[in-house]
């Protein structure tokens, strides 16, 4: 069967044909390959088509597609321990890495997603304080929890969704909403709310709205608010955890977190996600506290493998792996926007380590949500096809990153520069 026939069928089982909106390139126009396979920096369709993968399922596939180190640990676990739903020494091992390598990480809770890391979070900050009000910014995307769904940014910005029916008033009443990089914005909020004001939860380095990093001067303020206000500051490093450095976006900021989330890398692409943080705070937990939080499969043998496996490996190679990334970045951002303006396109090009976004906008720079909200989306679903049509996979939305990995070469950079260059506006 073709991509196509595959993809229609599959509408008729579930919605949409997807087990996540964005894959479905509504957007765009077009249906989606339908993939088989990939090893490496490659991922080939069902009709046998190749394409150098810059989506890396959305983040996780740090080493490339399936590792032979991370394959090796998952078969191998599988042999003798698939779930147990009771404590193994692989969360040992995996709590104990992410403790020893993490600066702000004293003790952690393994889950099954990015969404439940951060939701866990932001229940364990209200638990914790006694209050009830989320900060959370306009264009940053934590997961589809109730809360978080008012101005997000991922698939709710793609589908130009400013919330979603079935989340009740009541379940957002409590969410406020921050301009990124709006100090001014900010003080106004914890003035106003200070008091009942739990976390403020901030993707430092966004990667839902295109990748916009935080200015240190717009963290430092953030930090010192919620300390006079006596609210946590969450980090949610689902997407820059081990991806903009190995200890995240958090070793980019003189700021500290109160609370990190995690997931994507750290699953070395099972499902998986984890929230950590200060011991004092993180003992506010079931069972040492009294904030309730639980999951069947959470700290699921396999997936602690592969995730351990990627770590491991990642932290052993550290060095060559993000020289490596950040090189073959700065040669795409040169050499694309080289391209760009030799052929007349208007870009701004975000980059910070192996994530970027290319923003078709006549805008100088981009820095906070208003300025994404330029850019032409018309320009993006044509260079997408283009991409896409000439072996280059890319996330089908002008509001995400493109990802690198230690797998990437020159050679697949030249090929994505060389694609670029036949765009035409
Ligand atoms: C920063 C951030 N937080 C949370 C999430 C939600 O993670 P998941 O899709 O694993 O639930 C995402 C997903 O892309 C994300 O990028």
């Amino acid at each position: 069967m073709d991509n196509k026939t595959i993809f229609h069928e599959t509408t008729k089982y579930m919605p949409g044909g997807v087990n996540s909106p964005v894959r479905s390139y509504k957007n765009i126009g077009i249906t989606p390959p339908v993939i088989k396979s990939g090893k490496g920096a490659v991922i080939i369709d069902e009709e046998g088509k190749e394409y150098i993968d810059f989506v890396l399922a959305w983040g996780p596939m740090l080493l490339g597609h399936s590792d032979e180190d991370v394959v090796r640990a998952i078969k191998e676990t599988a042999e003798n321990a698939i779930a147990f739903g009771a404590p193994t020494k692989a969360e040992l091992e995996m709590a104990k890495f992410l403790c020893d390598n993490l600066e702000n990480i004293e003790m952690v809770r393994m889950v099954n997603s990015g969404t439940e890391a951060t939701m866990s979070a932001v229940r364990l900050a209200r638990g914790y304080t006694k209050k009830n009000k989320i900060i959370k910014f306009a264009g940053c995307y934590h997961g589809h929890f109730d809360g978080f769904l008012v101005e997000a940014g991922s698939g709710v910005l793609t589908n130009s969704i400013p919330g979603s029916p079935g989340v009740p008033t009541d379940n957002i009443k409590n969410t406020l909403i921050g301009e990124y990089n709006n100090i001014e914005n900010l003080k106004g909020l914890f003035d106003k709310y200070g008091d009942d004001i739990a976390c403020v939860v901030i993707e430092p380095v966004a990667g839902n709205m295109g990748v916009i990093k935080a200015e240190e001067e717009f963290m430092e303020a953030l930090r010192e608010l919620c300390d006079k206000y006596g609210a946590l500051l969450i980090f949610d490093e689902v997407m820059s955890g081990f991806r903009v450095a190995f200890e995240g976006a958090q070793s980019l900021y003189r700021v500290k977190p109160d609370l990190v989330t995690y997931a994507k890398i750290m699953g070395g692409g099972l499902p998986c996600g984890a929230y950590g943080g200060k011991k004092e705070i993180m003992e506010h937990l079931a069972p040492s506290g009294d904030v309730y939080q639980a999951g069947t499969m959470s700290g699921n043998p396999i997936v602690m493998a592969a995730g351990l496996a990627t770590l491991s490996k990642i932290k052993k190679n550290r060095e060559e792996y993000y020289n490596k990334i950040n090189c073959l970045g700065d040669k795409l951002e040169k050499g694309l926007l080289k391209i760009a303006k030799e052929k007349g396109i208007p870009l701004v090009i975000n980059r910070c380590g192996g994530m970027f976004t290319l923003f078709f906008t006549k805008l100088k720079e981009v820095k906070t949500y208003n300025d994404v909200k330029t850019c032409d989306s018309e320009i993006f679903i044509k260079y997408f096809k283009h991409m896409l049509a000439n072996g280059i996979n890319i996330a089908p939305s002008q509001f995400e990153a493109i990802f690198l990995s230690a797998a990437h070469t020159e050679e697949h950079v030249a090929k994505f520069l060389k694609t670029f260059s036949t765009f035409e506006l």
